[in-house]
């Protein structure tokens, strides 16, 4: 049986820098159900914060993250990033990330929601795709293994310690056990727990349910940021970037309707607050067929030739106009999951071992409301610090033997899913969880949306028990993929559901019509929810607040 010193699950940023950053002399794989140029990283558009201008600091980022965050992010994990930050970027820069240039030609910055201070990298609206295939080169050039397309089914946690995965391999088929010395989770989001979202097919929360499954504790679930402007239809990201360079919100009186929402900021006011502005203006009949418009044309085709030429395709393609001429029908979508698996600063969870990073950790920079440009940080920064901190690890522990046979556990599980003879498939029943969690923990909840949302996750987990799928073959059995899938959406959605219901307050993305205020003497905590033999805990720990008090 294969033993790696550091195995990475997922091949988008945080698990490709993890990789570079693991030192050379040690024996680290990358495990991924898709290439990694497929990884949702490829798809961020608008860019990456760091303070690199001369009249920015790394303080005033801290500052805008904690305040974006409304005070609910640990201080000292947003120090770490923001302080990091410049030196990260210069450092993509010098493995080959093609940024866009000012006409000084520095690394340019755009400006984005809630920041202070244009600190915004891009490389024009494709920023994930410039770094993410610089990171790959990166991983080619240091020979490290991938095992491309293979789907973790669960990790291997003996005596609290975690020695490995037990995986699936799409391409033969056939289920096996990797140990490893350590594994790093950076599996990415759960935006499909929802029906309509910018997130890929492939986001649906493997590690955050493998994690919560082993016993490790997930945070701040209940904080799903609904970002403000998503393709009319078809939930596709339409950038901040393209509000950052100067694009208007219209209502359907032609309206910039931000300017009673958020008089100062208009447009770049923080995504909550321009995703339930927008949601308002269509609930109160000024929006056009369920949208909103984002006007680019006063920006002049040169620019948005050269700074959105991918927002000018997409809309090209899917919505049939061209924005150089048309406004762009919009509305929020979700987005990306604020909450995660539990980490400290230096990506370590509860169980000794086992490290996460990117969207599917929780080291909680972002609180309530994470700003637009901070997640590729999240991946880069936390995704090195996972690389170097499991490699310290690592040099300490003595390869073990397995004592316990998950394999044949595991074997056993996907023969009962194969053997099944249910009337349903999977994928209709996620497209019920979908609808379920659309409608019940969008932008707007209340205490009834959401007991409706838990009654039918319950629901949906009982009948997923029998799901049949139909494909009983071994090799790219997608159908059994999508089962498994499945699994990890409803354990999310639950998690979801029930750290909103317990929190009786709004704050960033959770907002509750029930509960309409912030509530800081109550509230100002982080809900940890854990699955434990007698069922799943929800606790709540205090927020570490360092120079900023919440304000
Ligand atoms: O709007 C965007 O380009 C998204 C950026 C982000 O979520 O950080």
């Amino acid at each position: 049986m294969k033993l790696h010193d550091i195995l990475i699950i997922g091949a988008g940023l945080a698990g490709m820098r993890a990789a570079v950053a693991a030192s050379p002399d040690l024996d680290v794989a990358v495990m991924s159900k898709v290439h990694p140029v497929r990884s949702h990283s490829v798809a961020a558009q608008g860019g990456i914060n760091a303070a690199l201008g001369e009249d920015d600091s790394w303080e005033a980022h801290a500052y805008d993250t904690t305040k974006g965050g409304l005070y609910l992010g640990d201080q000292d994990a947003i120090e770490a990033m923001c302080r990091e930050a410049p030196e990260d970027i210069l450092e993509l820069e010098r493995l080959g990330v093609i940024f866009s240039r000012n006409e000084e030609g520095r690394i340019a910055q755009r400006p984005f929601g809630g920041a202070g201070f244009p600190r915004t990298c891009y490389a024009a609206d494709r920023t994930g795709h410039a770094i993410l295939h610089a990171m790959y080169e990166q991983l080619l050039k240091r020979r490290i293994a991938v095992y491309e397309e293979w789907y973790v089914t669960t990790l291997i946690v003996e005596d609290g310690v975690c020695r490995g995965v037990v995986a699936w391999d799409l391409i033969h088929g056939g289920l096996h056990a990797i140990r490893a010395k350590a594994v790093i989770l950076a599996t990415g989001g759960s935006g499909r727990v929802f029906l309509t979202s910018t997130n890929a097919v492939i986001n649906t929360g493997d590690g955050m349910a493998l994690a919560y499954r082993a016993g490790a504790p997930l945070a701040d679930m209940e904080f799903v940021q609904f970002h403000p402007t998503t393709l009319k239809g078809t939930g596709i990201l339409i950038t901040e970037g393209a509000r950052g360079e100067g694009g208007y919100l219209l209502n359907t009186l032609g309206e910039r309707f931000m300017k009673v929402y958020a008089p100062q900021q208009m447009e770049l006011a923080t995504r909550s607050t321009v995703s339930l502005a927008i949601g308002q203006e269509i609930l109160e009949g000024r929006g056009v067929d369920g949208c909103v418009l984002l006007d680019l044309r006063h920006l002049g085709r040169q620019r948005i030739l050269e700074r959105l030429p991918q927002i000018r395709a997409l809309a090209m393609e899917f919505a049939g106009l061209d924005p150089i001429e048309t406004p762009i029908p919009v509305r929020p979508g979700a987005h990306y999951q604020m909450g995660g698996v539990r980490t400290n600063q230096w990506t370590e969870t509860g169980i000794a071992g086992l490290y996460a990073a990117g969207e599917c950790a929780c080291v909680s920079v972002h609180g309530a409301n994470r700003l637009g440009g901070n997640s590729l940080l999240e991946t880069i920064v936390f995704g090195r610090r996972a690389g170097i901190r499991a490699g310290e690890y690592v040099r300490t522990v003595a390869p073990q033997a397995l004592r316990n046979d998950q394999l044949t556990t595991e074997q056993a599980r996907v023969q009962r899913l194969l053997a099944q003879e249910g009337s349903v498939r999977a994928w209709q029943l996620r497209e019920e969880l979908g609808q379920t969690m659309s409608l019940n923990l969008g932008l707007v909840r209340t205490q009834e949306s959401m007991s409706a949302a838990i009654s039918a996750i319950s629901a949906l987990t009982q009948r997923a028990a029998s799901l049949t799928v139909q494909d009983k073959g071994q090799v790219f059995n997608t159908d059994l993929v999508q089962a498994l899938e499945l699994e990890c959406l409803l354990d999310v959605a639950e998690t979801i559901v029930t750290s909103a219901l317990a929190r009786q307050e709004s704050r960033g993305a959770h907002y509750r019509s029930d509960y309409p205020v912030r509530n800081d003497q109550q509230w100002l905590k982080h809900s940890l929810i854990r699955r434990t033999f007698e069922g799943t805990v929800l606790t709540h720990e205090p927020v570490t607040v360092t120079r900023f008090p919440p304000a």
